[in-house]
């Protein structure tokens, strides 16, 4: 069985629909910020928390816990300035409890979702592995934080890890039966499909002065389920002993501008978006692109789904969320 905390949020109820293909499966969530309804239900689902230990003693003596999928943390840059407690509290102090009780319970093999926020502001075009972590934000900071932990947990515990560093998840399952639904919303591509489905009244662009080629923020927009089917990927490597103890980024390789993203969602869409030119968000690199050859020539992996087919499942899903919601 793998016990996959965070299961009813985003990234990890999308992986949750691949993995209950292949292994039993055990969702733990707080649902503070993920969705009940999101949770597949061949996974076997308990509301809570794993920064309570006695949650933890339970879980690990019930269950026959193989491995474990990471996914429960805060995740937004912004809050992150503004309520660092939060996200050193959640996305270290709680990671750390489940750790711990990994290592007390003899449970060796964990995926942890890392970002590309731990890269900071980096100097080259295209980020690889290799490139300096220089996290600019206590999010960046908590990820960077976590492995560093992780590299001694298994250098005194035995612990073996995979760490994923995600670029920007985006996107929806094909049948739209599950996609990217976060209150307040604060992502691009959502926040553009919503204003073009008519629930909000324009787009604002945080700033158009960076140093890229239309002034605009770049980054590399990869398939939610793409990011699904790496860890299904890392995960078998992992208990099959052809990998640990490695980091991988997930990315296209591929840059978009905030503008080129409106203007494929427009084409994708057929509408035309009002949009506002704003002030520059705090915190935000000017380019963050993935090299993710390392993860191709160890696992065989590569996103499959290019910008237009991300913003065309997560077209239909936004498409579907406004019926049910019957705005
Ligand atoms: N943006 C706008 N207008 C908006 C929303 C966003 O111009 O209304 C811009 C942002 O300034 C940024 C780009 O669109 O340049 C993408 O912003 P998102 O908020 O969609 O995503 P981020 O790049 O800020 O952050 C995401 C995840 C983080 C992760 C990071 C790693 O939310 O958790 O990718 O690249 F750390």
């Amino acid at each position: 069985m793998i016990l996959v905390t965070g299961g009813a949020g985003y990234i990890g109820s999308h992986l949750v629909k691949e993995l209950v293909k292949k292994e039993e499966v055990l969702v733990v969530d707080n649902l503070i910020t993920g969705h009940y309804e999101f949770v597949d239900e061949k996974a076997i689902f308990i509301k809570g928390d794993i920064g309570n230990q006695s949650l933890l003693n339970d879980l690990f003596t019930t269950y026959p816990i193989k491995a474990v999928m990471h996914f429960a943390a805060s995740s937004l840059v912004g809050e992150s300035v503004c309520d660092p407690s939060k996200y050193y509290e959640n996305n270290v102090t709680a990671t750390i409890k489940l750790l711990n009780a990994m290592t007390t319970y003899n449970v060796k093999s964990l995926i942890f979702s890392s970002s590309a926020a731990i890269y900071g502001i980096p100097s080259v075009y295209k980020i690889d592995e290799s490139v300096h972590p220089n996290p600019v934000n206590p999010y960046g900071r908590s990820k960077r934080m976590m492995e560093q932990i992780l590299e001694d947990y298994a250098s005194a515990y035995s612990l073996n890890y995979v760490i994923l560093r995600y670029f920007n998840a985006a996107g929806a399952l094909d049948t739209a039966k599950i996609g990217e639904r976060h209150e307040p919303e604060t992502h691009l591509i959502p926040i553009i499909l919503q204003h073009l489905n008519g629930l909000r009244e324009k787009v604002q662009i945080y700033g158009t002065d960076y140093e890229t080629n239309d002034g605009t923020c770049i980054r590399d927009y990869i398939h939610v389920v793409d990011i699904a089917n790496a860890h299904i990927l890392a995960l078998e490597a992992l208990l099959g002993g052809a990998i640990k103890n490695a980091i991988y980024n997930l990315g296209n390789g591929n840059g978009y501008s905030v503008k080129d993203v409106i203007e494929v969602c427009e084409k994708v869409t057929g509408k035309k978006a009002n949009i506002e030119i704003s002030p520059r968000r705090l915190g935000d690199p000017a380019c963050l692109i993935a090299s993710a050859e390392k993860i191709l020539l160890d696992l065989g992996w590569k996103a499959e789904r290019d910008l237009e087919q991300i913003i065309k499942s997560a077209w239909k899903w936004h498409s579907k969320e406004k019926i049910d919601s019957k705005i």
